[in-house]
């Protein structure tokens, strides 16, 4: 039975692999950017871990999005400035430059435009953009990059998003085993990887997870087959258009390293990957999938996970006599 079943995809996989056929797999590899400003970048990856842009002075980008967790924080929802909780599941910054938009709902265009929200969220950051950009400019060592970047002291919240939007794009994940398959390399998957990703095309599921980031290119109801169900009051696309029609209509998020950004779904409602596959089985293709089934496909997707970004800690500068001064436990 194992040698049939072998023999089988052995065939199947050497009528796939050939070049010529491999452009049209529906994902294609990572890539890391080629044209990062590398000063822009070092900036950028002191503010996403610095928590003094906060009002409590705890909360840095990487609290919710930890880097050393897929880039995210694996809790249903965040916890916001004073403990609050946040209202939907935190996204993986990793990769997220190939979003079509930001957010679940797309309501921010691109990361730059993004990376201002979180700050000034009462609900995340709280920390007034002013407040925060004061903070940084009172910080000689941030004024010494900032003006070797940019040609002049001024810290404007352009400035600052500018930055941290260049070191995002560094956040790419390439050379998983998924990618050494797509580039010629037949022995990285095992059979059993390899008929998950047949189940998930032939099933429908590259329709949506598609490109790159396995996703990220498209805005698609969730519960195309039948309604998804949540307390979650979040309507997706709705809130940015007011259209009836994008009521539930969510960014498809990425697949890459989905390994490690548990929980699922805006919600964050499901714990494990074989239950997320199910229930897009359920509610976007029409398909009930038996255990076995749904185990090649988590195998499959468990081969997305890539080089996890890994770089020295950035040391932050030291405040000042002058930096305004954080405040974790007052009225929120
Ligand atoms: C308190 C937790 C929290 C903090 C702090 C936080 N974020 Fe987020 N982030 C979230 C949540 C939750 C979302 C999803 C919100 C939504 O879609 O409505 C999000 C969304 C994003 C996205 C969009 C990803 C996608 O797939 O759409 C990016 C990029 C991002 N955050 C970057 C940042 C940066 C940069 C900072 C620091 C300036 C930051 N975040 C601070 C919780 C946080
Ligand atoms: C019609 C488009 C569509 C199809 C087809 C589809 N998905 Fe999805 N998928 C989505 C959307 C949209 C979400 C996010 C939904 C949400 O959280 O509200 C999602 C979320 C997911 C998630 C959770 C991602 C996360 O970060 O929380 C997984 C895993 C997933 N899909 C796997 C699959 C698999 C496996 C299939 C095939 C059985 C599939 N999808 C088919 C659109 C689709």
């Amino acid at each position: 039975m194992r040698t049939l079943s072998f023999l089988i995809l052995s065939i199947g996989a050497s009528i796939f692999l050939p070049s010529a056929l491999m452009a049209a797999e529906p994902i294609t590899p990572i890539e890391s950017p080629a044209d990062v400003d590398t000063s822009k970048v070092e900036i950028g990856k002191q503010l996403f871990f610095d928590p003094r842009l906060s009002k409590s002075g705890f909360l840095s980008c990487n609290s919710c999005h930890n880097l050393s967790m897929g880039g995210s924080d694996n809790l249903t929802s965040s916890v916001g400035h004073g403990w609050q909780q946040g209202p939907i599941n935190s996204p993986t910054v990793l990769n997220s430059a190939y979003n079509l938009a930001q957010f679940w709902d797309g309501r921010a265009a691109d990361l730059k435009e993004q990376a201002a929200g979180p700050i000034a969220n009462p609900g995340e950051m709280a920390q007034p953009h002013e407040v925060a950009l004061e903070v940084i400019a009172s910080i000689p060592e941030y004024v010494k990059s900032f003006n070797a970047t940019f040609g002049d002291d001024s810290i404007t919240l352009d400035r600052v998003t500018d930055v941290i939007a260049e070191f995002e794009r560094t956040l790419v994940t390439p050379n998983s085993r998924f990618d050494k398959w797509l580039t010629g390399d037949e022995d990285a998957l095992t059979s059993d990887e390899l008929e998950g990703y047949q189940l998930f095309k032939s099933n429908g599921c590259a329709g949506c997870h598609n490109g790159p980031a396995a996703g990220a290119t498209l805005f698609q109801k969730m519960g195309i087959v039948s309604a998804y169900e949540t307390d979650n009051p979040a309507q997706g696309r709705y809130a940015v258009t007011g259209k009836e029609s994008d009521r539930m209509v969510f960014k498809v998020p990425t697949l890459r390293n989905i390994e490690l950004t548990y929980p699922y779904f805006h919600d964050g409602s499901v714990s494990t990957l074989e239950e997320a596959v199910q229930v897009m089985g359920d509610i976007q293709v029409g398909r009930r999938f038996t255990n076995v089934e749904t185990a090649k496909i988590v195998s499959f997707l468990k081969t997305l996970t890539g080089d996890q970004p890994n770089f020295a800690l950035p040391r932050l500068p030291p405040s000042t006599p002058n930096t305004p001064q954080p405040n974790p436990y007052g009225a929120l």
